[in-house]
């Protein structure tokens, strides 16, 4: 059913698991990266590490309705799937699943839960239900698909930490691999959103970068709080940026940290509106690691 040198594109559940089956009778290993296509170079660093790790690889491409909080923003999103497939086929990934909306969800089981304090900071409050909508995306690919592995980039940091929690919430029995943003020469975190910046906003985007790394060379002199309002003071002297959030939170609560020695991971996450388009980045401030 799968050759292991070519790129198998299914878009129905029921070949998928056709397919699956037949994978999980041979004992082999499947690694998952589930994306909303548009696919860069951070997703194709996932692709590379699952390939290396697993027997299979499968890669979602499903841009998921449902954590979209604005709907001019799921219109927007960029839909660039013969692409996305000439990039998986060269890195040699073995299978592509593209279904549509009814694939996905087929009855409608309200998977999301009780997420805490997590679930109430930074994208939770800026975007209200993002986070429902991946739960029960992740969720249902996590349980149509059984990887060994799940591979997520840490651009998405609350993501990360978000899907963490629902694996332990529901028991699932997945390896999740966060990996290291993967950034453009001049600093940008590759986003998907990216390609929708103009020329001109794309040439003002490394400024998160930038701020970020300022944050982080200060850390030593200043407290969580002078790096904040050093930060805010950069950005609102930007033009045609917005700040939608930074905060200095513990890695682990996503907790605002008052002092440096209030957690021992700290991480630095922001948010902007740069013209019609969101960007986030993050970068970590201390760790214990
Ligand atoms: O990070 C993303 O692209 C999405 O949130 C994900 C994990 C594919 C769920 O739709």
């Amino acid at each position: 059913l799968i050759e292991s040198n070519r790129l198998t594109l299914i878009k129905l559940r029921s070949h998928l698991l056709a397919c699956l089956r037949v994978v999980q009778r041979e004992g082999k290993t499947v690694g998952l990266i589930p994306t909303m296509g548009a696919l860069h170079q951070g997703h194709l660093s996932l692709v590379k590490r699952s390939l290396s790790e697993n027997d299979l690889t499968v890669c979602t491409i499903f841009i998921n309705p449902a954590q979209f909080n604005d709907p001019r923003d799921l219109q927007r999103y960029p839909r660039t799937l013969g692409k996305d497939l000439g990039l998986l086929t060269r890195e040699g990934c073995q299978l592509v699943f593209a279904p549509a909306e009814q694939e996905v969800y087929l009855d409608e089981t309200d998977y999301s839960f009780e997420l805490g304090e997590s679930g109430e900071v930074m994208e939770a409050a800026h975007r209200p239900g993002h986070f429902k909508g991946v739960v029960n995306v992740v969720k249902r690919f996590f349980d149509l698909i059984q990887p060994s592995k799940a591979y997520f980039g840490q651009k998405d940091f609350q993501q990360c930490a978000i899907i963490k929690k629902m694996c332990l919430h529901y028991q699932i029995p997945v390896q999740l691999e966060f990996c290291p943003t993967k950034r453009e020469s001049d600093g940008l975190a590759m986003s998907s959103r990216n390609i929708l910046l103009s020329p001109e906003e794309r040439a003002k985007a490394p400024l998160i970068f930038k701020a970020l790394t300022e944050a982080a060379r200060n850390s030593s002199s200043l407290d969580p709080a002078g790096i904040k309002a050093q930060l805010e003071k950069t950005i609102s002297a930007s033009p045609g940026f917005s700040l939608d959030y930074f905060e200095i939170v513990d890695a682990d609560s996503l907790q605002p940290v008052n002092s440096w020695d209030d957690a021992q991971n700290i991480v630095a996450c922001i948010a902007v509106q740069l013209g019609k388009v969101r960007l986030i980045d993050n970068m970590i401030l201390r760790s214990s690691a």
